[in-house]
């Protein structure tokens, strides 16, 4: 990677890490036991993908302002996501990002109502970070609903029922590609898209840095599908294997370990070209682009 653009992720990362903790600092509204699980799920050492999509798209479009605040608003959505992806009644997971689960720390209840106070928390957020921009009341509208609508039951949301319901049974790779770009696609493709939108971009160029996230999104999946089959619990920071043991379907049970791969990297391979081709050539996004296929964890 480029020098300048490692030090301008990295920079990122530190920005939306402060934002996320702060999150739960200044009396924010909620009961202490609630408040620690939500802080202590947002401080948990994720990658942060979705908050650097979010400044990379906002910078190739040529955002000038201070992102970081929507960039942790789509991170609160995704630590939400993974609070209650682990609890029992769904993947049942004892660790995440190197520590127990959330509903392992604080008991599933304050787990589950933590969820649910993260998604408020994150409009929340996301109108905080509109104003911050300077955005009208428009774009502001159009920001809430991206984020909602692709963690809803059209979304994020829909994409885990399905999941769940895919469990121990074969489903054909077209259902299983609808349930990967809605369970994990539909955010990723939402954070390019926010970026885009607040930074003013033209619709042709929002509309090409969505389709490129939507094929980033399917692409981001399908690593999480091989990573579980081949890597380490140690190196992935949550449980490896679980997959097999729970049946899920997966891209992995579906057509292989090799194929998965070649079919995420194609993947990849597409929303490059798209973004080369809408003349989006900035560093961090293309970077971030590459990165997902190509990580370990
Ligand atoms: C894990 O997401 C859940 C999926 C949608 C596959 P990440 O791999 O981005 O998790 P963190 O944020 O880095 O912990
Ligand atoms: C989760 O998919 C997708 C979410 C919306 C959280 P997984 O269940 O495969 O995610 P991990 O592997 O537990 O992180
Ligand atoms: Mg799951
Ligand atoms: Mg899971
Ligand atoms: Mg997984």
């Amino acid at each position: 990677m480029n020098e300048a653009t490692e030090v301008t992720l990295a920079q990122w990362r530190a920005r939306i890490d402060g934002a996320l903790a702060r999150v739960t600092a200044n009396g924010a509204p909620l009961p202490e036991k609630v408040r620690d699980a939500v802080h202590y799920s947002l401080t948990g050492e994720g990658k942060r993908l979705r908050g650097l999509l979010v400044l990379a798209a906002y910078e190739a479009l040529g955002g000038k302002g201070n992102a970081v605040g929507l960039a942790a608003a789509v991170e609160i959505v995704h630590a939400y996501s993974l609070v209650h992806d682990d609890l029992p009644c769904m993947d049942n997971d004892h660790i995440r990002r190197g520590r127990p689960t959330t509903h392992r720390a604080f008991g599933v209840a304050t787990a589950t109502v933590a969820g649910v106070a993260m998604v408020a928390l994150a409009v929340t957020q996301a109108v905080q970070a509109a104003e911050t921009l300077g955005l009208s009341a428009d774009v502001t509208k159009r920001l809430v609903s991206v984020l909602m609508q692709s963690s809803g039951a059209t979304g994020m949301v829909g994409g885990q029922l399905m999941d769940l319901m895919s469990e121990g049974r074969e489903i054909p790779v077209k259902q299983l590609e609808a349930i990967h770009r809605a369970k994990t696609g539909a955010l990723i493709a939402a954070s390019v898209t926010l970026g885009g939108l607040a930074a003013g971009g033209s619709a042709a160029a929002v509309d090409a840095l969505a389709k490129a996230g939507e094929s980033l999104g399917l692409a981001f999946q399908i690593a999480d599908d091989v990573l579980d089959a081949t890597a380490s619990s140690e190196a992935l920071g949550k449980s490896a294997g679980a997959d097999a043991k729970l049946e899920k379907s997966t891209y992995v049970s579906t057509m292989g370990v090799q194929a998965a791969k070649a079919h995420g990297e194609a993947l990849v391979a597409d929303a490059m070209q798209r973004l080369q081709a809408a003349g989006l050539k900035n560093g961090p996004l293309l970077e971030l682009a590459r990165f997902v296929a190509a990580r370990r964890s």
